[in-house]
């Protein structure tokens, strides 16, 4: 499973990247607004920083305007993923863009229906938003599952991202049920690796070990 950070921290992003955990970075413009930067500025920025594939999100919701942002989004550097929003236009523009060699992620994709076409029309990614599918009281973990079964059924090409990724246990059920990337908060990521028998567990290490060798100076 590869680790995408969900975040337009640079800082967050920085702090994985040094652990060698980060393959790349999705954004979409909350996340952006939060950071309070320009736009492109940002999207350099983090490009430059990560060696893996960069998301920025398209905000035109025409087929006209999707194509034109993507193509001078794709400019702004090698390892940038044009985000386009599981639309009648959107489909249409991946279709257009995947021709053009343009990397597409295909976002808010909430049933198996919608990331099928998504695929079938070129996605470079897709992006089932499994939080968002929990908070309607439904399992987005089974549709991770699910979007699972049918790529490898139909050999397609695109890699599932698990996104709206919410805490440990969305991360650790994300890859069991066979999700490509999880993309996973900067707020969360150093979750991920604390537990606190862990440290409970080297707190009782070091205090043996302190009693071990005041004695022996003894
Ligand atoms: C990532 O591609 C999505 O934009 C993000 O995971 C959405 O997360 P949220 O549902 O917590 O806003």
């Amino acid at each position: 499973m590869k680790f995408f950070l969900d975040t337009a921290n640079i800082d967050e992003i920085k702090r994985i990247n040094d652990l060698g955990l980060c393959d790349g970075v999705t954004t979409n413009p909350s996340l952006v607004a939060k950071e309070g930067r320009d736009f492109e500025e940002v999207i350099k920025d983090i490009a430059s920083t990560v060696d893996g594939p960069v998301s920025a999100e398209v905000t035109g919701l025409t087929y006209e305007e999707m194509v034109a942002e993507a193509r001078e989004l794709a400019k702004w550097a090698d390892n940038i993923v044009v985000k386009i929003p599981m639309t009648e236009a959107g489909l249409k523009a991946v279709s257009t863009l995947s021709k053009e060699g343009i990397k597409t992620n295909v976002t808010l994709i909430f049933s198996v229906a919608q990331g099928l076409l998504a695929a079938k029309a070129g996605a470079t990614y897709i992006s089932p938003f499994i939080g968002r599918i929990d908070d309607m009281g439904e399992n987005g973990i089974e549709l991770i599952a699910d979007l699972r079964q049918v790529l490898d059924i139909y050999d397609l090409d695109a890699e599932i991202i698990a996104a709206s990724i919410r805490h440990i246990g969305h991360f650790e059920q994300a890859a069991l049920a066979g999700a490509h990337i999880g993309t996973i908060p900067g707020t969360l990521f150093p979750k991920l690796w604390s537990h606190v028998l862990t440290d409970k567990g080297i707190d009782g290490f070091m205090k043996d070990w302190e009693k071990f060798t005041s004695n022996q100076k003894k």
